[in-house]
Parts: C-alpha cells; structure tokens; sequence
C-alpha cells in the first residue's frame, strides 16, 4: 500500500510537467493516426494490405519526425529528451492502437468470424482492448519513464486480492458473461426458457447480467453466473423456425384419408404456418376415435402463439364445412343402430364451384364436366407431371399444395411456383398442344381433379370467353418462366404477353375445334 501511494506522489508531483508535454506531442500524433485509420477503415476491410502499408508508415513517418526534430532544431538537453520521450512514448501508443487494429481485422473479424459465424461480442473485445491499452502503460511507465511497475503490480496484487473477495459475486458474473459470450449458448434475440420457468426474448447481454424480456412485456434481469449455471431452452436455435404439434380427436367413423386432407387444408391456410416445410398429419391413437397429430411448422418462437390460435380455427371451419364433429377427449361410448351415416367430403361438383375459372360457368356444363372428372389423391413428394412429357390433362388442386419447378440452363432445377387449392395447373401443354412447360410435385399430400382434353372441349363449347382468360395466364406463366430463364425486361414482356394471348387463341379454337 505504502508503495503505491509512494509511486502516486513520485507521478503527481515530480513527473507531472515533463508527462503532460509528452501527453500533448503524443495526442497530436495519435490524433493524426485515428483520422487516418478512421478514413481508411472500410477500404482496409476490402483490401488488407493496405493496412501493412499504412501501419509500416505511421512508424516510419514518427521515426522520420523524431530524426528531423533531432538535427534541425538546435534543442537544448531538455528538449532532447522530451522529443525522445515523446517519440517513444508515441511509438509504444501506436504500436498499441495498431495491435489492436490487427485484433479486430484478424482475430474478431477473421479467425472468430469464420469459426462462430458472427462478430464477438462487446464484453469479450472490451476486455481485449483494455488489456492491451494496461500493457502499453506498463511499457511506458517501465522503460521510457523509468518507473519500474513491479512495487505497483504487487501492490495492486494485494488490491486486486482484496477487491476480489469483496467483489466476488460480481467477478463470478463477468467471468460468466465472457464464458457466454464466446460458446453463445443464446445470443441476442433468442427465445429461451430456464429450468425455473423464466421465459422471454434476450434482449441484452452485458457484463454482469443478461436481460430477458417475457411475454408481459416485463423485464427478467438474470446474474450471468446464475443463468450459466441453469439448464436453457433456447427456442431459436438450431434453427430460428419453430416446430410444434397440436392434437385432433375424429370419430374413427370417419375415413382416415378424408380427415388428413381436411387437416391438411386447415394447417395450409393457417396464417403463420409455413409452407415449406409442409404440414404433416398422422395418426397417433386409434379406438373409440382417431388421435390426429397435426406437425406445423412457424417462422420463430413468438409467432407461434397467434399461429396455434389461427390453426385451431381452421381445423375447426375446414371440419365444420366437411361435417365433421371432432370429438370429446374423454372417453365415448357408442351405441351403434345398423351403419354409421357416412360423412362425404365436399363433392367435385362444391370442389370447382369454388376454382374461380369455372364459377361462372353454367350449372348444366359444369355438371357435365364433373360427371367426367377424375379424382387422385397424391402422396407428399410424387412427381404429377414431368417437363418434357406430352400432356393431355388439366389438374385442379382441390386439397393440399404442389411445387412448379422448372430445369435452368446450367442444368439445375429452380422452383418458380407453389399452387395451392383452388388453383390448378397443366393447362400450357393441354391448351397449345406442347410438352409440359415444368415439372410439378405433391409439396403436401394433395387431392386433384383430372380434366381431360374431350371434357374442356365441351366447356370451351359452350364458355368460348375461358379459353380468352386462360389463354392469358397461360401466356402469363410461360414469359414470367422466359423472364426468369433468359431474363426478359419488363417492356419486352408486356409487349409480348398481348401479341401471344392472340395468337393462342388462333391456335386454341384450332385444336378444340
Ligand atoms: P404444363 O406445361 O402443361 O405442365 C407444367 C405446368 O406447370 C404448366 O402447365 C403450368 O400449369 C404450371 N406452370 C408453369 N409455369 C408456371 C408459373 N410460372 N406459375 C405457375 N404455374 C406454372
């Protein structure tokens, strides 16, 4: 103690004029140096040598001024001596702000960057810096102003030891803090829940404690060395999208196949269910009634919450629509009078009433255009039509999703659309007599319509004003497809799309003549 307040008053009292002249050379250097670096920092990130380049001339150009200073000014001793000590003082000053320099382009930005995949966190490279910055003091006191700092290291030793004690829970945090920091079990933004039930948002991460915001909008503020040493959830990792189930109980009087499709639908329109993955339905229990698992897929964590909401409204409009009547969870007792009614799932007849092309087509057409349709339930996954093949069939997708996906030039494939009920697909081929346009998968399990060539010809009979709108979206689909493979412009497409809607027409009234 008694050393340290020694080396104190030696700094105030003796050395006080001759380090504040030193101070001021050096600070006009420094100066200099920071608005160059700060000039040039984002053209070093690009271009790394030109940060050797620069740091080799700052040395060199202090040496330089430290020479000239020397012979050109005719300095007394004094003055000597306080170049010198400035020169150096600078040199050590810089030496330090250069190895930081290199810290952040090659360790925190390079090696960490590569290895963790984000930039260090602030506690982690302040820490860092400061330790730097103490070295370099050290150098200064040591050997330019001839202060030995090892009494004073002792002394803070002991200092330190004593803080320590004193501090203990404290140093317990940001050596925790660190340890966060650098194997990020959470990071900023994480959903995360502790084994005591503590749930929200990170929202801050400093050297003492991390912030959690919960969902009443409240603030958890957590000791480091606390939440270290708690088992975490965290909810957006690996992946920031957040996979959950919910549970449906069907009478097993209805049919399996007809209850996926009807989940199905009510997962797919769900607002914050996301598509890709696609939704899942499978069965978990059988008895009395059916145990449906409905797996969903939502953007992150958070959303989850008004997505579950949205989804359970679905399963039960989709349900009500089809007659369906999920049932009590408890358990039922069922007294059977000959068969059970059948429950039907909407006819094709209620199916392409609702496809926008066909609703305003007759009654009598539409009837016959039903009694010819086919149905196909299609698996998740199975190829529908292949780009290339000849078709002859246009495809309404009355439950579930397909992916349109077409072959690139590298020889690649690209997905340009995914269709979903309601819409319908393999028109370009079956209208302009051409091979298909794209290659088209079952994205979900999928229930189609088949309308075959005969039976669009009988509509197009009688509704000559459809072939007009689907000459358009078929022209619409091909360019946004050449648009996309040989990139068209926007003028080239516009002026094309009128000029081909013509002349696919011609071409329609001649093959369905
Ligand atoms: P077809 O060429 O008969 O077979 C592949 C089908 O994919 C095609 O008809 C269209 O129905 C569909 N298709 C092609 N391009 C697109 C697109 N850009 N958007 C939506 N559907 C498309």
């Amino acid at each position: 103690m008694e050393k340290l307040f020694l080396f104190i008053k030696t700094i105030v009292i003796e050395m006080l004029p001759e380090i504040i002249s030193v101070l001021i050379i050096s600070a006009v250097g420094l100066l200099i140096f920071l608005v160059i670096s700060y000039q040039t920092k984002d053209l070093i990130r690009k271009f790394r040598p030109i940060w050797y380049i620069q740091s080799a001339l700052l040395f060199s150009v202090v040496i330089a001024a430290k020479s000239i200073a020397y012979s050109s000014f005719g300095l007394d001793a004094g003055g000597l001596d306080l170049v010198d000590k400035a020169s150096q003082t600078l040199l050590w000053l810089l030496g330090t702000l250069v190895a930081n320099q290199a810290l952040h382009l090659f360790v925190w930005e390079g090696v960490f960057l590569r290895k963790y995949k984000s930039t260090p966190p602030a506690i982690l490279m302040g820490l860092a810096t400061a330790f730097l910055y103490l070295v370099a003091i050290y150098g200064i006191m040591t050997f330019i102003f001839e202060r030995p700092m090892t009494g004073l290291i002792v002394s803070s030793g002991i200092v330190a030891g004593v803080l320590g004690l004193a501090m203990q829970n404290s140093l317990a945090d940001l050596v925790a803090g660190v340890s966060i920091s650098i194997e990020r079990p959470f990071k900023i933004g994480d959903w995360v829940e502790l084994d005591d039930g503590t749930l929200g948002e990170v929202v801050d991460i400093n050297w003492r404690a991390t912030h959690i915001k919960s969902r009443h909008n409240s603030l958890y503020i957590l000791p480091n060395a606390r939440i270290s040493n708690a088992r975490v959830h965290n909810y957006s990792r690996p992946e920031k999208t957040y996979s959950c189930w919910i549970y449906v109980h069907i009478p097993s009087t209805v049919p399996p196949t007809l209850v996926r499709r009807v989940l199905l639908e009510a997962a797919v329109e769900s607002e914050n269910v996301l598509i890709d993955p696609a939704p899942i339905i499978r069965v978990s229990e059988a008895g009395g009634s059916y145990k449906y698992v409905v797996f969903v897929n939502f953007e992150s964590y958070p959303s989850h919450y008004a997505g579950l909401d949205d989804l359970f409204m679905h399963v039960w409009v989709q349900c009500a629509r089809h007659g369906i009547v999920p049932s009590a969870v408890t358990s039922e007792i069922i007294m059977r009078k000959g068969v059970a009614e059948e429950i039907k799932g909407p006819s094709p007849d209620d199916l392409l009433a609702e496809v926008e092309l066909f609703s305003e087509v007759d009654e009598g057409s539409r009837q016959g255009l039903v009694s010819k349709i086919k149905v196909h339930a299609i698996p998740m996954g199975k190829e529908v039509v292949c780009q290339g093949d000849l078709g002859t069939s246009l495809y309404i997708i009355s439950a579930g999703m397909v992916r349109v996906i077409i072959d690139t030039s590298d020889g690649g494939t690209q997905e340009i659309a995914k269709l979903g009920a309601g819409q319908y697909f393999g028109e370009m081929s079956l209208l302009a007599h051409e091979p298909r346009t794209a290659t088209v998968m079952a994205h979900t399990d999928c229930q189609l319509l088949e309308i075959d060539k005969e039976s669009m010809k009988s509509v197009f009979d009688s509704h000559p004003e459809l072939m007009q709108i689907m000459a358009g979206i078929v022209t619409e689909r091909r360019l946004s497809n050449e648009e996309l493979t040989k990139n068209l412009s926007a003028d080239d497409f516009a002026t094309k799309l009128n000029a081909l809607v013509t002349n696919l027409v011609e071409r329609m009234k001649k093959i369905f003549r």
